[in-house]
């Protein structure tokens, strides 16, 4: 256990410290960074989906005016190191998928390089590429871990015996989609090597995570940490897709390194985002459960298939939440994956438990329909008393606190509310529980010193719109004793303190971690009234990390929806979610992770879908006029609510990770509410009208 801090700046709702910055749209973004005289690159990209480039004739593109460089796979540097193929730009003349990156164009204008860009001829020998997934696969493999270092499979007791044996089963395929980050600022990087004219490197990047990035580039290129400084104070957005660098990074940096003392911007276009920035794998999950009558689970399984690139393996997660989530003494989670000719997936918002939610939390809701019991009581009755993976304790669990507080506040009723008619809409209310593990980082580091009557902490975090900027000093001032008006934490630089990638909702834990260890520290040393100059370094204490219990948040979701009778429309008036999530730091820059987390959510089960066209080999919608994304007329009432949760095992504020738990259980749902209004049971994302007339 540890010792909780007493809140004082914490638990109020302060402001976003950024917040004036971003709105009057002075936050300077990486692409936008003042620089002399910038250099504008633009890539190119493979026309074919699979085969090798034979020429590249950049004849016409080097004779446009204000052209300044045009680079190919056939001239570009050799890398020093190239074993992660999405980073190896320009090396191989293997193309792996359509768009990859083959080129780049510099030029005076960004309107120059794109021009250059489209006049480099390209011939290649082109073969038949393969971009189809499907469970019936022949070349589906297991891969070695899946995604956050998790087993591939888990088995306990015997899934197949209790199915047979079991008064109630249930055997059902859902899947979900495939789907692309689209953060408002899209991916960019300014880099500037030789500023100095000393063979360093700048980058202002669009990125969660200032020093895993530099730690890429400087292991591609073969860099020193010190020759490289990676800068980036404000994201307009990220959601995982900046939480590792993509090929363009690597690209924009070649390019500079290729024109010394000019600065050279690379934003990727929207529509390039959906060949290079990475995307969520669609998963296909088949479910089994196996039940008495009283819906007590005797066996829980889920078997997943997941694509990932022939280039580099990214295997998504998607079975893990369900070895945690409900009690049953036979259980079995798996993980199958096709290599194809597709870009690379990463990150999106809760990989793993964002589409693992989905599968599991609509096959309870089919099995308490086929047994006649109240969804959220059949969730009850399976509450596992310890974690049914690890057999520890939990370090606090509340999902029937969540559940039993959402139904009240949402209006659920005794049995559920049935569907019912309202002129010509047919209405019904769907639940889903929702789960995200509670992470900490193992490295990051604080300094924190007295100047100018000021605290001044510095630690090279993130923050892509999250609120660290603004709870990170609440958190310090609290750890220190003083008012948060006199504290500043700067971030995204490292030219601060080492520090973790913000993601897996892992920031707060593994940051505030260091700074309140940091504090403690000045503290102890310096007393109550420091002197001007006085300095202390505090890093994550990995030792009293708690491992005697298992960390998670819980909620619970509530769906209202909506379908027109003739139509098929889909409306969702009303979405409440209900979390378990530790302290809630800051109930304002708290609230909008999870009502954002939901509306994504509700993005993903109704409106976002990237549609692969198997052949040719890319997303279709590869833009935001057709790649649809809930927006606000689609968005009604949109509630979070948590429970007083102060867990002392996860860190000193007893606060869990909030960024990922809102989107996860969302999607399900909403299909459990569209089932309950219209007798049709979708279970395959995204619910569209086609598939409820
Ligand atoms: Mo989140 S997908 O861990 O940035």
């Amino acid at each position: 256990m540890t010792e909780l801090l007493e809140p004082r700046a914490i638990g109020q709702g302060l402001v976003r410290r950024d917040g004036e910055l971003k709105v009057r749209g002075t936050a300077p973004y990486a692409y936008e960074t003042a620089v002399e005289l910038p250099a504008y690159a633009h890539p190119v990209q493979a026309t074919i989906a699979r085969g090798r480039v034979t020429a590249m004739d950049t004849t016409e593109a080097e004779a446009i005016d204000g052209v300044l460089l045009v680079l190919t796979l056939f001239t570009a540097e050799r890398l020093a190191d190239t074993s992660d193929r999405e980073f190896a730009v320009l090396q191989s003349d293997e193309v792996a998928f359509r768009g990859q990156l083959i080129g780049v164009v510099v030029a005076e204008t960004s309107e120059l390089a794109r021009e250059a860009s489209d006049s480099v001829r390209v011939t290649y020998d082109e073969q038949s590429h393969d971009s189809s997934l499907s469970a019936e696969r022949e070349d589906l493999y297991e891969p070695e871990k899946v995604n956050g270092g998790h087993e591939t499979d888990t088995a306990e007791g015997d899934v197949a015996a209790a199915m047979a044996a079991a008064e109630v089963t249930l055997e059902r395929t859902y899947a979900t989609a495939m789907y692309h980050n689209n953060p408002l600022e899209p991916h960019t990087t300014t880099a500037f090597w030789d500023a100095a004219g000393d063979g360093s490197l700048v980058l202002w990047d669009s990125t969660q995570g200032v020093h895993p990035d530099r730690a890429a580039v400087c292991g591609v290129f073969g860099l020193e940490q010190e020759q490289v400084q990676v800068i980036c104070p404000y994201v307009g957005g990220g959601f995982g897709s900046k939480g590792t660098p993509h090929a363009h990074v690597m690209l924009a940096t070649m390019a500079a390194r290729a024109l010394p003392g000019r600065a050279v911007k690379l934003a990727l276009t929207r529509q390039q985002m959906f060949f290079l920035a990475g995307y969520r794998s669609p998963t296909i999950q088949r479910m089994q459960l196996a039940a008495d009558r009283e819906g007590r689970l005797s066996a829980i399984a889920i078997d997943v298939v997941v694509q990932t690139s022939r280039i580099k393996e990214f295997a998504e997660q998607a079975g893990v939440p369900t070895r945690m989530m409900y009690a049953a003494p036979n259980r079995r989670s798996t993980h199958r994956a096709a290599a194809l000719d597709v870009p690379v997936p990463s990150w999106m918002r809760a990989p793993g438990e964002c589409p693992g939610m989905f599968g599991p939390e609509v096959a309870l809701d089919e099995l308490a329909d086929e047994l006649g019991i109240d969804p959220i009581e059949l969730r009850i009755r399976n509450e596992p008393e310890v974690d049914p993976e690890t057999g520890k304790p939990w370090s606090s669990r509340h999902l029937v606190e969540c559940l039993r507080e959402g139904a009240e506040r949402f209006g659920w009723g005794g049995r559920g509310p049935r569907g019912h008619r309202d002129g010509d809409w047919l209405v019904g209310a769907g639940v889903a529980a929702s789960v995200y593990p509670t992470m900490r980082a193992a490295q990051s580091t604080a300094v924190l010193r007295f100047a100018d009557g000021r605290f001044v902490a510095e630690i090279g975090a993130a923050d892509l719109g999250t609120g660290a900027w603004t709870i990170l000093p609440q958190i310090t001032a609290d750890a220190l004793g003083v008012d948060v008006a006199d504290v500043d934490v700067r971030i995204g630089d490292t030219k601060y303190p080492i520090a973790s990638v913000a993601g897996g909702s892992s920031g707060t834990n593994t940051w505030g971690s260091a700074l309140v260890v940091a504090a403690r520290a000045f503290r102890d040393k310096f007393g109550a009234s420091p002197s001007d100059g006085d300095e202390i370094t505090g890093d994550v204490d990995e030792a009293a990390k708690d491992e005697d219990h298992a960390p998670y948040a819980f909620g619970a979701q509530f769906v209202e929806a909506r379908v027109h009778a003739d139509t098929g429309e889909i409306r969702v008036p009303r979405l409440l979610g209900v979390f378990a999530a530790g302290r809630i730091i800051n109930p304002r820059t708290a609230r909008s992770q999870f009502i954002g987390g939901m509306t994504m959510g509700l993005s993903m089960a109704l409106h976002e879908n990237s549609v692969w066209d198997p052949r040719i080999g890319q997303v279709a919608n590869h833009d935001l006029a057709d790649y649809h994304i809930t927006v606000n007329a689609d968005v009604g009432d949109v509630q979070a609510h948590w429970i007083d949760e102060h867990d002392p095992y996860v860190n000193a504020m007893g606060a869990k990770g909030i960024g990922e738990i809102g989107i996860c259980g969302t999607a399900a749902a909403v299909v459990n509410a569209v089932h309950r209004a219209t007798g049709v049971r979708v279970r395959q994302l995204p619910v569209t009208l086609d598939k409820l007339l």
